[in-house]
């Protein structure tokens, strides 16, 4: 692929001069380093090319390859049945059928039982800076103590565990643990409210949580076991387990449990039993487009396939390699690519479990130099914030060690994306920029290190297996450069199952907008080259610092206020954090609008929801555009709020209007 040849069409003249500057660096190209390719599992584009040309000739085949690289009880009898549901009472496609299986045999026992049994799997750095590693043999110890332990505790097979913990090794060793005898997990953040847990552990009615304490961010107490307490009235939740994590003081109940007395003392012996490769293996609650989250289930044997192929794939894994995903495990990248992907590949994983700036703004570059970390896998909103405390930190700091950075969560704007490459890649590391969701499971676009040219803000091609296409609303293929709807054309073994307890919505959120196909609420376009552009949400879904977030769930969380009348959320472009939440907000009749108010609606979004979800600002309205049916005009208010600031660098003038324009096509709302 020749350098600078670009067809992004000319933005019109008289734009802000960052978005013609985008222009520029988004049409350059930067080929994969000739020493990594050398030694890729693929090493060339035209290997890329023949690898997805194979895929799509036998899918069954080539996923059936995947999965033979697991540990299997029990072989399936077929690879996949079924298909995309059209009816709401049609089942999810199944993968590897009849087939048996123990997802935590294939991260640890059989790493443990061979040569990586003293390899680290796991190695922790606490905020405070204490340091603790885990060999696979010494992980595989505690996963059984842990898997014992909740035994003992009454949890069985297909019973639900809510984890809500800071990010120690525990939090890897108890959703192992859940794994290995089959109940299912629910991991919800430990920056979300005492109330969405409490909805969270209702909605999947957990027996068990599993807490700590505490959990330090920023020198402070993150107090979860406090939280959990009050999430726990009332609900189904019959014993907490508590991690000693802070030392802080904590109330303790009949149905509390230490872990240290129960796990710390149980046999580190265990033989697992072997489960359904379609039985579940969690659910994680996402938002979507209504007030409530949506439980998205995921099952082991499909799951567990695709997370294993595509951390080997696409950070090109090696034995030697110091992985490092910065995500928190209560999110779906932390599951992947924290725990199952790289667990399973036999990796060893780097654990933080603090915040990016304590006690400076370079904890993570000195992170990186004192653990020799050499694949850093974070988000866009993190790489800006590290461009504004600027250059000086990671200078600091022998970067040497890195050779592959990737990035997730959001789009990435081509001048962070440079930024990136230069500043801490030393223009030298690849950027693998990954494309996928909750709902996915896995990465299903992104650049093969060894293999794809990548171009600054592009996701590129979507992976072997991964038939992504960008159509227009009645299926067909876009034209290049022209925006539509990215969807995927043919089932994959890592996608959703359904939504928890109502499969009916999962059938219309994501089978029924383009015919035959799936479509989870991205717009996008691709190039002459066949690039893909992946441009942003098109349904009401904001992405707030690489974090989803429905309008309608923090509306809710607002009209839930005594002082409120009527609230309409919506996102405004932000050069932070990618978005950042604007409410517009009509009081009770009487109520004074006034700043105190503001800060008042502010604050209790947080206690609703969680910090994440607090509103960048709130605007006083007396009544709010509608539509003569009576729907909010979002549209109307989403230019209101980005008409009074500068427009983000995250996406430009074009894409905006182009999202806007399949976002009435989408939704009838606007
Ligand atoms: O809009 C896309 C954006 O994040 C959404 C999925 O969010 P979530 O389920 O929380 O999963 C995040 C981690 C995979 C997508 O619909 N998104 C994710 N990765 C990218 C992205 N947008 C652009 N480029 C990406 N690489």
């Amino acid at each position: 692929m020749s350098a600078g040849h670009g067809d992004r069409p000319a933005p019109p003249s008289g734009e802000r001069s960052h978005a013609i500057e985008s222009v520029l660096v988004e049409n350059r190209t930067f080929d994969p380093p000739a020493e990594l390719s050398a030694h890729a599992q693929v090493a060339s584009l035209a290997d890329y090319e023949a690898l997805y040309a194979r895929a799509a000739r036998d899918p069954e085949g080539f996923w059936a390859e995947q999965a033979s690289e697991l540990h299997w009880a029990t072989p399936w009898t077929a690879v996949m049945q079924g298909g995309f549901p059209t009816r709401a009472t049609d089942p999810a496609p199944r993968w590897f059928v009849g087939g048996t299986l123990n997802a935590s045999v294939s991260c640890l026992d059989r790493h443990a039982a061979g040569p990586r049994a003293n390899k680290a799997a796991l190695m922790f750095e606490g905020e405070p800076g204490d340091t603790r590693v885990l060999t696979y043999a010494q992980l595989h110890r505690e996963v059984c103590r842990a898997a014992n332990a909740l035994t003992g505790l009454g949890i069985r097979a297909g019973d639900f565990v809510a984890i809500y913990m800071p990010m120690v090794p525990e939090a890897a060793i108890a959703m192992l643990a859940c794994a290995r005898i089959g109940a299912p997990h629910t991991v919800v953040f430990g920056g979300f409210s005492s109330e969405a847990l409490s909805d969270r552990i209702k909605d999947c009615k957990a027996k068990l949580v599993i807490t700590a304490d505490g959990g330090w961010r920023r020198g402070q107490i993150v107090p979860l076991k406090a939280n959990v307490d009050q999430a726990v009235a009332g609900s189904t939740v019959e014993k907490v387990l508590v991690l000693k994590r802070c030392a802080n003081e904590v109330a303790w109940s009949e149905r509390d449990v230490w872990w240290h007395d129960v796990v710390a003392t149980a046999s580190p012996k265990h033989t697992p039993a072997a489960f359904d490769s379609e039985h579940p293996l969690f659910t994680l609650y996402t938002s979507g487009s209504t007030g409530k989250p949506k439980g998205i289930v995921h099952t082991t044997g499909g799951y567990l396939t695709n997370a294993h192929y595509t951390t080997k794939l696409v950070f090109d894994l090696k034995d030697r390699d110091v992985f490092w995903c910065t995500a928190d495990i209560g999110w779906v990248t932390g599951h992947s690519y924290v725990v199952y992907g790289p667990l399973a590949a036999g990796a060893t994983v780097l654990l933080y479990e603090g915040a990016p700036n304590q006690p400076g703004p370079d904890r993570f570059w000195d992170i990186v130099a004192r653990w020799g970390v050499t694949i850093l896998y974070t988000a866009p909103t993190a790489i800006r914030a590290f461009m504004r405390w600027g250059d000086e930190h990671p200078a600091k700091h022998d970067l040497s060690s890195l050779r592959l950075l990737g990035s997730v969560g959001e789009p990435i704007n081509p001048e962070a994306w440079m930024w990136y490459r230069t500043t801490i890649g030393g223009d030298r590391c690849p950027i693998v920029d990954t494309w996928w969701q909750t709902e996915t499971g896995s990465i299903m676009i992104s650049p093969l290190p060894g293999a794809t040219p990548t171009k600054p803000g592009s996701a590129t091609r979507p992976l072997p297996g991964v038939a992504a296409e960008i159509v227009h609303k009645d299926g067909t293929v876009c034209g290049p450069n022209q925006g539509g709807f990215l969807v995927v054309r043919a089932p994959w073994p890592g996608m959703l199952r359904t939504i928890a307890g109502d499969h009916e919505r999962f059938v219309a959120t994501y089978f029924s907008e383009v015919a035959g196909c799936y479509f989870a609420g991205d717009g996008a376009r691709k190039d002459s080259d066949g690039y893909v552009w992946v441009m942003g949400r098109v349904d009401d879904v904001i992405n707030v610092a690489g974090h989803r977030l429905s309008t309608m769930e923090v509306e809710s969380a607002l009209v839930s206020h005594p002082k409120v009348a009527e609230a309409a959320v919506v996102g405004r472009p932000d050069e932070l954090k990618g978005q950042a939440i604007v409410a517009f907000v009509t009081p009770k009749l009487g109520v004074t609008a006034d700043d105190a108010l503001a800060t008042e609606l502010r604050a209790h979004v947080a206690t609703q929801i969680g910090a994440l979800a607090r509103p960048e600002e709130i605007r006083f309205a007396e009544a709010l555009p509608k539509t003569r049916s009576g729907k909010i005009m979002r549209r109307l208010l989403r230019e209101v709020a980005s008409g009074s600031t500068a427009r983000g660098d995250t996406t430009t003038l074009e894409d905006q209007g182009v999202l806007e324009s399949l976002a009435q096509s989408f939704s009838a709302d606007d």
